[in-house]
C-alpha cells in the first residue's frame, strides 16, 4: 500500500502532496511552499477526498505558522487569516475545517510565543494525520464484518488511501476484506466528470491486486438489475446530525438503485466527517465546479458555448436510504442521531 507520507507530508517549510490530477499516468509530487499554493492545489483537486483535506488543512496551518512574522500579534493575525483561507477553499467536506481547527487549537495559550506555537502546531498536524489513518484502519475492521466471501461491491468516486492520507474509508473496508482472504470484487463507476473512480480507485485497487471492473456511470443500474452487486460502500464529505450524507455527485442515484434492488447501502466515514451542527442535508453547502470540467473531454470541447451547464460536485443521500454508517467506533444503524 502507498505510504501515508507518500500521499501527504509536512516538510520544514512546505506541504508536499502526491498530485492526484496526474494519476494514473504519472506519480508526481507537488510542493506547496505557501498557503496560496496549497489552496490552489486543493481547488484543482491535486489533493482531494474529505479526510485528506482535513490533513492538508492541519498541515497548511503549520505551513502558515512557519512563514508568519515573529512579532506575536502579526504572527497570530497572519496564521488566523491563512487558516480561514484554507478552511474555505472547498465548501462541502467538513473535515477541512476540522483539520484546520485541530491545528489552531494546538496554539491556544501560545500565540504570544510564536516559536512554541509553531512547534505545537506541527506536532498537532502530524498527529492529526496519523490519527486519521488509524481511524480508517478501524473503519476497515468494522466494515469488513458486513460482507461475506467473494462479495461484489460497488463504490463511487475515490474513498481510498489517496482520499484519506492513508488506508481509506470505503476502500479501507474493501482492503480489509482482501487482507482477511475474503476476495471482494469491486464495481468502479468512472465518476464523471473528473473520473476519480476510473483514474484513482481503479489505480489503487490494481496496486493492491484487488479484483475490480471499471464501468461507465450509466452502467451502474444495470449491474444491480442483473443481480451482480451484493453491497455498496461509499465515503462521505459531510454527514448531518440526522445521517443525511453528502458525497460525490451520483451517490444519491446509487443509493436509490441499491434500495430498489434490496442491496445494502453503507457509508464509511470517520467521525471527523460528521457535522453535528448541520441538522439535515438541506443545510449542506454543495460545491459547484467550473464549467470547463464538464464542457470537455481530454481537451476536446463537448458542450457548445450556447448551452448552459450545471456542475454540482456532490449530492446528498437522505438518511432513509442508508442502511448503516461505518465509523471508527463501529457500525451505526438507523435511525441516526449525531446531534449530541
Ligand atoms: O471532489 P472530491 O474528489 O474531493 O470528492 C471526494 C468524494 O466525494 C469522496 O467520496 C469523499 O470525500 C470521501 S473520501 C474518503
Amino acid at each position: 500500500m502507498i505510504a501515508p507520507t507518500d500521499i501527504i507530508r509536512l516538510e520544514r517549510e512546505a506541504v508536499v502532496i502526491l498530485d492526484q490530477t496526474r494519476l494514473p499516468g504519472e506519480r508526481v509530487e507537488r510542493v506547496c511552499s505557501t498557503v496560496a499554493e496549497l489552496v490552489a492545489a486543493i481547488r484543482e483537486l491535486a489533493v482531494r477526498g474529505a479526510p485528506a483535506l482535513g490533513v492538508v488543512g492541519a498541515m497548511g496551518v503549520a505551513l502558515a505558522a512557519s512563514k508568519a512574522p515573529d512579532q506575536p500579534e502579526r504572527f497570530q493575525r497572519t496564521v488566523l487569516a491563512e487558516a480561514a483561507m484554507l478552511a474555505t477553499s472547498r465548501p462541502t467536506a467538513i473535515n477541512l475545517s476540522v483539520g484546520v481547527q485541530a491545528a489552531l487549537e494546538a496554539a491556544t495559550g501560545l500565540w504570544m510565543e510564536p516559536t512554541a506555537a509553531r512547534t505545537a502546531i506541527v506536532v498537532a498536524a502530524q498527529a492529526f494525520h496519523r490519527a486519521e489513518v488509524r481511524r480508517c484502519e478501524e473503519i476497515g475492521r468494522h466494515g469488513a464484518t458486513l460482507f461475506a466471501m467473494n462479495a461484489r461491491i460497488c463504490s463511487i468516486c475515490n474513498a481510498g488511501a489517496l482520499a484519506t492520507g492513508g488506508y481509506g474509508t470505503a476502500l479501507g473496508v474493501i482492503r480489509r476484506l482482501q487482507d482477511n482472504g475474503l476476495s471482494p470484487t469491486v464495481w468502479v463507476p468512472e465518476t464523471r466528470p473528473l473520473l476519480q473512480g476510473a483514474r484513482l480507485t481503479a489505480w489503487e485497487l490494481a496496486e493492491e491486486g484487488i479484483a475490480h471492473q471499471v464501468i461507465s456511470d450509466g452502467a451502474v443500474a444495470s449491474r444491480f438489475g442483473l443481480g451482480l452487486v451484493d453491497g455498496v460502500v461509499v465515503g462521505a464529505d459531510r454527514i448531518a446530525a440526522n445521517g443525511d450524507t453528502a458525497n460525490k455527485v451520483g451517490t444519491y442515484g446509487l443509493a436509490i438503485v441499491a434500495r430498489y434492488h434490496g442491496v445494502p447501502f453503507y457509508v464509511a466515514a470517520p467521525r471527523t466527517t460528521i457535522d453535528p451542527r448541520t441538522s439535515t442535508g438541506a443545510e449542506i453547502s454543495i460545491e459547484e465546479r467550473p464549467r470547463a470540467e464538464l464542457a470537455g473531454v481530454a481537451g476536446q470541447r463537448t458542450v457548445g458555448d450556447d448551452s448552459p451547464i450545471v456542475n454540482p460536485a456532490f449530492d446528498v443521500t437522505p438518511a432513509a436510504l442508508i442502511d448503516a454508517i461505518i465509523t471508527e467506533d463501529g457500525v451505526l444503524r438507523a435511525p441516526f442521531d449525531f446531534s449530541v
